[in-house]
């Protein structure tokens, strides 16, 4: 059977497993009562998507520490939202058992039945969807909802440090609701609706409309129920919950409040990973602006006056909250601490730039404006910006994922108005350089490039499926992929992503040679763009050419185009084989596999963008074709390749 019949059957599960996902939520009954299933709350026809909701937590169970950070860490929050939610200050430490209103931001992502708040989660040795599902997530989600949502990893088989998504139970209200958001409450033996509504200071008849008769929820295989919050007045908190909390026994001994964490720790200790994805996306965002300019404001004023600027009390602040539009809870958030809000972020000072870079010194200089500076015996990578560091910010905030660069920080300087995105520091530099250098790119084997290009397929499904509203990164190119120390692949560089699908810009931005055609001409932005920038990633991780030639300028994918994608199919490998990079012609390397790849490119693409696959299709062909290789190498399906990788 030639190698590429294979690769037609490696489609075919993925094309089978496509029609076999149910149909778009729009079309979903809307009918309420909807008891969940063990797969979440059904998406609502009636109710709008993304909405804040809320999730019902009990402090201190499943090892979590008795701690507001720790709390909002499992559900990308911040110390700070969490406390706003349940009344604490941000020094509160909860007691064991204390229930804890915890802010998510709830929605319904295409192709998803069920409504959910998609939280990041990097699995620690011991780690099954179940155990976290039942102990740390409190069965605010089940098992088999993880499983949905993960398609591509097989949860027999999870490697340490394989970032899950779990999907938080949520819903948002319809109209019929009169609600302002709904909370995931967990049932507990002995509860029943009468106590619930009585807890939340609502009527027990809503629990009805909501979930159903009392009977139908009360079977724990799936015990979550929503309850409503009510409010009238903007700034309105949500009541703190009482609950009876007897027939609850913590897990472990509730362990003696740690330390307050500094920032950026939490992350490095691989607990969970998460931004402020629960951060109210229009609401979050702007505040997170006026957070920096009122960051700032404070440090000018605090330079000008050489006097520390008192914790900002009501007018000040207030002020300040104002030149934004709409949204209440400004004034509310700027009498607090900034650096509460950004627990999630290292605020660096300009000094220790100074000193980590050299003075932003040549020797130092990464590429453009990064430099590599050394701080704390830590590496970094420093970008310097204008002002426009909000879009990448934004962006930022929301995204978490192991093949997106990381932010760390960030710093002001108060004297220049410069900003400066303090990034991790990714070990082995950009795609383009590896595949331009010829040594480097015979070290890079095919099995490596394999790897870079499933990396990435990662990435960008995520920024294109896990976030609300969905982001665009529009400037996917080698020299935006950088490799770290075990050469996978991070995506970097966001400087350029937009929120927002579908939307028309008159300015046309991006890099010769990865630009989609219908971008350049009609200025449409969906992620369909970022499907045809990637298949060009691909067609140079085959060829090791640049996406535009420096000879004559010829574009990469055209030359394609006219080379291996015309013509018969069963002669695509002879084509390919003459196509490609001489360094990989040079080791053995599975034709079959690299004209898999090339099809892909092909269908990536496509002149239509509507016929090109989405990135979730890419990941799944590709790691079928990942693991062909592996077999046809003769090597043990190794996902996560750290053996295999040619450039050690
Ligand atoms: C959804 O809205 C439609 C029209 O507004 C209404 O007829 C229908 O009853 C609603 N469904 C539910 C479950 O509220
Ligand atoms: C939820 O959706 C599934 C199909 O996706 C359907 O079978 C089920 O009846 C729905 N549940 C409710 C309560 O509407
Ligand atoms: C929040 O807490 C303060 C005191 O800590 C209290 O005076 C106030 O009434 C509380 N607000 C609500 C809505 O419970
Ligand atoms: C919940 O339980 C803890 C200890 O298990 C206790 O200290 C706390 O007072 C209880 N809270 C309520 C509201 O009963
Ligand atoms: C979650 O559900 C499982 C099984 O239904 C149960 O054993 C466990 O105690 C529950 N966890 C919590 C925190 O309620
Ligand atoms: C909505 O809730 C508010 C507050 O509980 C209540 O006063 C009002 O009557 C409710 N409206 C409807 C239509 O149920
Ligand atoms: C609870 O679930 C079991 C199966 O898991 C089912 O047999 C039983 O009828 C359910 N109970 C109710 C009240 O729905």
């Amino acid at each position: 059977m030639a190698p590429l019949a294979w690769w037609r059957l490696a489609l075919l599960p993925a094309l089978l497993c496509l029609c076999a996902l149910p149909a778009p939520a729009r079309s979903q009954s809307a009918a309420r009562p909807a008891p969940a299933s063990v797969e979440g709350f059904n998406c609502s026809a009636n109710a709008s998507y993304p909405c804040k909701a809320y999730a019902l937590y009990r402090a201190g169970f499943g090892g979590v520490p008795l701690d507001l950070s720790a709390i909002g860490d499992l559900f990308a929050a911040s110390r700070f939202m969490v406390a706003h939610a349940n009344n604490l200050s941000t020094s509160a430490v909860p007691t064991a058992g204390q229930p804890m209103l915890v802010p998510l931001q709830c929605g319904c992502p295409p192709r998803s039945p069920n409504a959910y708040a998609p939280m990041q989660y990097q699995i620690n040795p011991g780690d099954t969807y179940w155990i976290i599902s039942t102990t740390k997530l409190q069965n605010l989600t089940q098992y088999q909802a993880v499983e949905r949502v993960n398609p591509t990893l097989v949860p027999t088989n999870l490697d340490v440090g394989t970032i899950v998504t779990f999907p938080i139970f949520c819903q948002c209200p319809t109209a019929a609701d009169n609600a302002t958001a709904l909370v995931t409450y967990v049932m507990q033996a002995g509860d029943n609706y009468a106590s619930i509504a009585a807890a939340f200071a609502v009527d027990a008849q809503s629990l009805v409309s909501l979930n159903g008769p009392e009977g139908l929820t009360q079977n724990l295989s799936s015990p979550e129920i929503l309850v409503p919050l009510r409010r009238q007045v903007p700034n309105w908190l949500p009541p703190i919950v009482r609950l009876n909390n007897a027939s609850v026994t913590p897990a472990s001994p509730p362990p003696s409040p740690p330390p307050r964490p500094t920032v950026g720790t939490n992350n490095r200790h691989g607990v969970v990973t998460g931004l402020a994805i629960g951060l109210g996306i229009v609401g979050g965002l702007w505040l997170l602006q006026m957070l920096l300019l009122a960051y700032l404001w404070r440090r000018l004023k605090k330079g000008r006056r050489g006097e520390a600027v008192a914790s900002a009390e009501g007018g000040e602040g207030g002020r300040f909250a104002k030149p934004a539009s709409g949204g209440g809870g400004g004034e509310r958030f700027l009498v607090s601490d900034i650096s509460e809000w950004l627990d999630k972020y290292r605020v660096f000072k300009v000094e220790e730039l100074e000193s980590g870079t050299g003075g932003f010194d040549d020797e130092h200089l990464i590429q453009g404006s990064v430099h590599k500076a050394y701080i704390d015996g830590e590496v970094f990578a420093v970008k310097k910006m204008k002002w426009d560091a909000f879009e990448e910010l934004k962006i930022l905030q929301k995204v978490n994922h192991s093949n997106l660069v990381k932010l760390e920080g960030f710093c002001i300087n108060s004297e220049t108005g410069d900003c400066y995105l303090v990034y991790e520091y990714v070990e082995n530099g950009s795609l383009d350089l590896w595949l331009m250098d010829r040594d480097r790119a015979r070290r890079l084997d095919w099995r490596a490039r394999l790897h870079i290009a499933l990396d990435l397929a990662h990435g960008l499904q995520y920024i294109h499926e896990h976030t609300w509203p969905r982001v665009v990164h529009k400037d996917i190119k080698s020299s935006n992929v950088l490799l770290d120390d075990r050469m996978r692949a991070k995506i970097a560089n966001f400087g350029l992503a937009k929120t927002g699908h579908n939307a028309v810009t008159t300015h046309i931005v991006g890099t010769q040679g990865y630009i989609a055609p219908e971008y350049l001409a009609d200025g449409l932005v969906t992620t369909k763009m970022d499907v045809f920038a990637y298949g060009v990633v691909l067609l140079e991780l085959v060829s090791g050419r640049e996406a535009v030639s420096d000879q004559d300028g010829e574009l990469l994918w055209a030359d394609a185009d006219q080379r291996m994608f015309r013509g018969k199919e069963e002669r695509l490998e002879a084509r390919v084989a003459a196509w490609m990079d001489p360094a990989l012609a040079e080791q053995t390397c599975p034709p079959g596999s690299v004209a898999s790849v090339v099809s892909v490119a092909k269908a990536c693409l496509h002149r239509d963008p509507a016929k090109r696959p989405s990135m979730v299709d890419v990941a799944y062909t590709l790691s079928k074709a990942d693991e062909h290789f592996a077999d046809y190498s003769g090597e043990s399906v190794s996902v996560d390749g750290s053996g295999g990788v040619g450039a050690r």
